[in-house]
């Protein structure tokens, strides 16, 4: 059993705190917003530290799971960061969705001091975080992601190291691409379904298990037609991801038009206040 320290008790990373806890590791978990943490302490066995430094303090393993690239320096590399107080030997994993960029830059700085770092993005949601059965890209040296796999086997369904650092979020990158393209071309077939006059529930029971069947189509289909988007991946967290994916393509040459197209669509979707819908809100912007 590892000594961990977990930071950012979100969405995501309270239930993955609560297997690692659940599985007998000694856990010392940060939130920055105090409720949350209170909360944690209630329902898991555990300890609590007042910042990011202080959880990192005598741990092997450190966790984090907060919101973007800024978000991650501050955890990391800030006056409270981990890296302060980080035993020489120790690894830092780090679930957040962010640049490559930022991966590869904590990771310098946790090399220069002896420590291990894996950038390890997340993919199955809020439900997938639940049930600990996450799928979980990671980079890092081989050394680094086998030390990894002894703490995330708590919570992943399927995990694969695809490189060296930046790697896992390179393939993050590729996830959210698939998942913007296909989102609005599930939008569009069931907008044209209810336009035709047919009954959607039908044509997906009719299409789902086809070619046109996905992910998407079998856990948002429903929720779609019945206009439901107050739960799920926000459209906030969408925009943030696809501005990083736009940024990677921009720098190694792809051409992500789809993208690019759907990354505005979602910025409607915000003008309309959908901040926190699911993404399969694109459906929304479509005219009835
Ligand atoms: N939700 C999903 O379905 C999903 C799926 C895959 C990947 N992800 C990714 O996983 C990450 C977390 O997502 P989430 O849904 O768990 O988000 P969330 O519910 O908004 O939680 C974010 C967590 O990070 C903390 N945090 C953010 N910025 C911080 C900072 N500067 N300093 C200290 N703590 C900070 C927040 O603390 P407070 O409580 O104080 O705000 C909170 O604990 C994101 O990168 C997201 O893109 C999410």
């Amino acid at each position: 059993m590892s000594k961990i320290a977990f930071v950012g008790l979100g969405v995501m990373g309270y239930p993955i705190a609560g297997h690692l806890s659940v599985a007998g590791h000694d856990v010392c978990v940060f939130n920055r917003t105090e409720e949350r943490r209170v909360d944690w302490i209630a329902n898991y066995s555990g300890r609590w530290a007042s910042s990011p430094a202080e959880a990192a303090v005598g741990a092997d393993i450190i966790l984090c799971c907060v919101g973007g690239d800024d978000d991650l320096r501050e955890v990391t590399l800030g006056e409270h960061g981990v890296l302060v107080t980080m035993q020489s030997g120790a690894l830092l994993i780090d679930h957040t969705t962010a640049s490559a960029v930022v991966a590869r830059e904590v990771a310098e700085k946790c090399a220069e001091r002896g420590l291990g770092f894996v950038d390890a993005p997340l993919s199955g949601g809020q439900a997938g975080a639940l049930t600990g059965r996450l799928s979980i890209m990671c980079g890092g040296t081989e050394e680094h992601y086998l030390q990894a796999q002894t703490v995330m086997n708590c919570y992943a369904l399927r995990m694969l190291r695809l490189g060296n650092v930046g790697s896992g979020q390179l393939t993050k990158m590729a996830n959210q691409i698939c998942i913007a393209g296909l989102l609005q071309g599930l939008s569009e077939g069931i907008a044209f379904a209810k336009n035709s006059g047919l009954d959607p529930l039908q044509v997906l029971e009719a299409i789902g298990q086809g070619a046109a069947g996905s992910w998407q189509m079998q856990h948002r289909g429903t929720t779609m037609v019945a206009d439901d988007y107050d739960f799920g991946f926000a459209v906030d967290w969408m925009r943030k991801d696809l501005a990083i994916c736009l940024a990677e393509a921009r720098a190694n040459g792809s051409d992500l038009p789809v993208t690019e197209l759907v990354d505005s669509f979602y910025a409607e979707i915000q003008d309309m206040g959908g901040y926190r819908w699911d993404t399969s809100s694109l459906l929304r912007r479509l005219p009835k």
